[in-house]
């Protein structure tokens, strides 16, 4: 129990010092199929920008998996359709998928797992959708990510 609370102020004071930096954030999934944030904004300032995962819910990846996957916003639906037949070994993504720009793996309750992807490849004129490719989750999981000049 007191290291649990330990943990969580160590996350909060890393998503402090993330948004200082803002070239990092961590987004939270839970058992009710949501990310903490539907926005996630991008400065070209930033060489890489990287993305933390967490799963603060109580059920395992086989039953409530969630992955942060971006690619862009016309993309988001095709590569989820398609990721239903990689599977839960290929993290509910087809192999090889060039669609997808970034993508964390496939976590359950208590993980984590980050992802840092270069942002010199990110146009500000494209919409960008990140979101959770476990089948049907991008119902609820998906967000927006905006990236800005400066
Ligand atoms: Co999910």
């Amino acid at each position: 129990m007191f290291a649990k609370a330990c943990l969580l102020a160590a996350l909060s004071l890393a998503s402090v010092s993330a948004f200082a930096a803002e070239c990092e954030t961590t987004v939270d999934s839970t058992d009710t199929m949501t990310f903490s944030t539907d926005e996630i904004t991008v400065s070209k300032q930033c060489k890489t920008f990287t993305v933390h995962l967490t799963h603060s819910g109580g059920l395992p990846a086989q039953v409530m998996g969630h992955n942060w996957v971006l690619s862009k916003a016309d993309d988001a639906v095709p590569i989820s359709t398609d990721g239903m037949d990689g599977g839960f070994e290929n993290a509910y993504l087809k192999p090889g998928d060039t669609r997808v720009i970034a993508h964390t793996k496939l976590i359950g309750a208590g993980e984590t797992d980050s992802v840092t992807f270069d942002v010199s490849q990110l146009d500000p004129a494209q919409a960008y959708t990140f979101f959770c490719s476990y089948p049907a989750h991008i119902s609820r999981m998906k967000g927006t990510l905006k990236v800005i000049p400066g």
